[in-house]
């Protein structure tokens, strides 16, 4: 391993260093790997098309630096804590041979599958070690994982599974959470259901032991996939730009998108975020608490951690059960020295009260994070105070699906904090603010739309089966730019603070929805005629969904009509994207060309009616009003 920024003098001067000199820096970076052949060419791109290429020529296998380059030194480390949903059960402890050992096992039973380099295998499964497992194993014989959050309906995941052709899905046969047990594997029976014709096989990990339908030819137990099956497994060695993964990720427009990173840049940018941002020293137990369908958990929970040889937690519950005190008796049980969750949790435990964290000692605590969503400030002190205790920094981490690694970030212990700043961007991160013509804005004290001039090792590469859409959606809009769909502040110091979407996104409880998405869903009620979807400020998920609605006739019973709605979202997408709120409206208020004017949509969801601009232009503006009086009834 290369060594860690240990001070701001440091820290600004690898910063100058990998400005003027991106191939020499990311070249040092990457040469602490095992590479099977060295890389030809550090660097080629253009944002154009886009194309970007690191440690061209390069060949690699990442599992190898995950796993194999640890085994003389820290094969009898843990690497992964499990904590089970339940607290009375024993929590998991698996060494680095040991998950080497599981690793192999699952990648020969895949290979007996007949799963080869270049296919794609979907995973939809709950927080289990087996999670881990089966994406390590993928990547270990070169085929492609999309894992796909376990909560998404059989609807979306149906989507996925078709959009990527995956010829086997991996999945468990129910998810432990809170009090209750979900059964994963009949979502996939009804995914299977809606016509997935690539899918040869399912492989089913029993979790609960609770009884299933195992359907034969096509299901198979993990435990029998794996028996007899050898417990190593000579890797795959593919290209530096060889697909690692697809994850789907939703946008403004259409269906998610399954975004698609390689193993190479990945490999290099996700350890040395890890390893800097965190300031992760040997022996320490780190603990992010996301869950691996979502990039938080791909990048933070399996690959970056391995890669730098620690030992993290992972954690199969959620933070309320069986009490709010869950998060802080998981720190005290593991001594956990990192903590790394999301705003929505911390507000969802403030709000509970005090009394679950006051008198809880955490002396092991050392660095917290916070990542998906803008942090408020009262959240950010009480994260500071009472969980903290002034301690710890916090390192509120900026990134996203598309970046693979954290971009913009404090470096814990060094970058002096300033609350709800995400504050200065990573070596070899080049941001830069422009204005709706596309002109860069220079200084600071400025506001703008948030861009990146410059590839990093894990920009995202294209997006699966549609390079066009990539193009548009990322590169076509500020010219020979990354555009993050994120608007930022840069204040006096030059620190960033993120303020939000700029595009037709909401951030709910750290998700990212599409309003298009949900908009569909709505559409496909009974008795709607036509839906808008926009994003207001809500106290604990930081936003939520407000959908406006036309029907077909006047609704006598209000309550059944918005079940029926919130049934239908939650069959097309999952739980996550429910409405919160939902009003029915005569008519949306429509520019002459037929556009929504969302603008006001917001405003009013907002409760904010004082200015909502001209309403001159549109085509209706009497249904303004109407709207504006039915907002009450939401
Ligand atoms: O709006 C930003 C917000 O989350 C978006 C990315 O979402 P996703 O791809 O799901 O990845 C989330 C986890 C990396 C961004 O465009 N976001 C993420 N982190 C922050 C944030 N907003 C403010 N502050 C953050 N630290």
């Amino acid at each position: 391993m290369t060594g860690q920024i240990k001070s701001l003098d440091e820290y600004h001067s690898e910063y100058a260093r990998s400005v003027a000199d991106p191939e020499g820096f990311w070249a040092e970076q990457a040469s602490s790997f095992e590479w099977r052949k060295p890389w030809k060419q550090v660097l080629k791109w253009n944002f154009r098309e886009p194309k970007v290429n690191w440690f061209g020529g390069g060949r690699l296998n990442i599992t190898e630096n995950c796993l194999d380059r640890h085994l003389a030194t820290r094969g009898k480390q843990t690497a992964l804590i499990w904590e089970p949903n339940d607290p009375k059960r024993k929590a998991r402890k698996i060494t680095y041979k040991q998950l080497y050992g599981l690793v192999c096992q699952f990648a020969n039973a895949l290979k007996a599958q007949g799963v080869k380099k270049g296919d794609r295998v979907c995973i939809y499964m709950p927080m289990t070690p087996e999670l881990s497992v089966a994406l390590l194993a993928c990547a270990r014989i070169g085929a492609i994982h999309s894992v796909v959050f376990a909560g998404f309906s059989a609807v979306s995941l149906a989507d996925r599974i078709k959009d990527a052709k995956a010829s086997v899905v991996l999945t468990s046969d129910y998810n432990s959470r809170g009090p209750k047990n979900i059964p994963v594997k009949q979502v996939v029976d009804e995914a299977l259901a809606l016509g997935c014709d690539s899918v040869r096989h399912v492989i089913v990990h029993q979790n609960t032991g609770d009884p299933l339908q195992m359907v034969e030819g096509r299901d198979i137990w993990w435990h029998e996939a794996v028996k007899g099956k050898r417990k190593s497994c000579k890797a795959t060695a593919v290209d530096s730009e060889d697909m690692l993964f697809i994850l789907y990720t939703s946008g403004s427009t259409g269906k998610p998108k399954g975004v698609v990173h390689t193993h190479g840049g990945y490999m290099v940018y996700t350890e040395y975020t890890f390893r800097n941002v965190f300031q992760y020293q040997d022996g320490e137990v780190y603990w992010c608490t996301a869950d691996i369908g979502w990039i938080t958990g791909h990048s933070y929970i399996v690959y970056g951690p391995l890669l730098a040889g620690a030992t993290s937690v992972m954690f199969e519950g959620i933070p309320t059960f069986p009490d709010p005190g869950r998060f802080w008796a998981v720190i005290q049980r593991h001594k956990v020295n990192i903590f790394y969750t999301a705003p929505t949790a911390i507000r969802a435990l403030m709000a509970a009260g005090d009394q679950w964290v006051k008198g809880r000692r955490m002396p092991s605590l050392r660095v917290l994070g916070t990542v998906g969503e803008p942090i408020n400030e009262e959240a950010w002190q009480w994260y500071h105070e009472r969980v903290g205790k002034k301690r710890c920094p916090i390192v509120d981490t900026w990134w996203q699906t598309e970046t693979g690694g954290i971009m913009i970030t404090p470096l814990a212990g060094i970058t002096p904090l300033k609350p709800c700043f995400a504050t200065l961007p990573m070596p070899g991160i080049q941001p830069c603010l422009v204005d709706a013509n596309g002109h860069e804005i220079e200084g600071n004290d400025v506001e703008g739309m948030l861009c990146i001039k410059y590839p990093w090792p894990s920009i995202l590469r294209t997006t699966y089966g549609d390079h066009e859409r990539c193009r548009q959606t990322y590169f076509a809009t500020f010219k020979d730019k990354y555009f993050t769909g994120d608007g930022a502040r840069r204040d006096a110091d030059g620190y960033y603070r993120i303020i939000g979407r700029v595009d037709d996104v909401i951030n709910v409880s750290g998700h990212r929805i599409g309003t298009a998405e949900v908009e569909d869903a709505i559409n496909k009620a009974p008795r709607v005629v036509e839906s808008a979807v926009v994003g207001y400020p809500h106290d604990i998920k930081g936003q939520g969904i407000y959908a406006y609605i036309i029907t077909s006739g006047p609704i006598a019973d209000m309550a059944a009509f918005k079940k029926e709605v919130l049934d239908t979202v939650t069959k097309e997408i999952g739980a996550i994207a429910k409405p919160d709120k939902i009003q029915v409206v005569p008519g949306l208020p429509k520019t002459r060309s037929g556009k929504i004017m969302r603008r006001i949509l917001r405003k009013i969801a907002e409760g904010d009616t004082s200015n909502l601009g001209d309403t001159t232009t549109l085509l209706n503006p009497e249904v303004v009003d109407e709207i504006k009086q039915g907002a009450k009834s939401a």
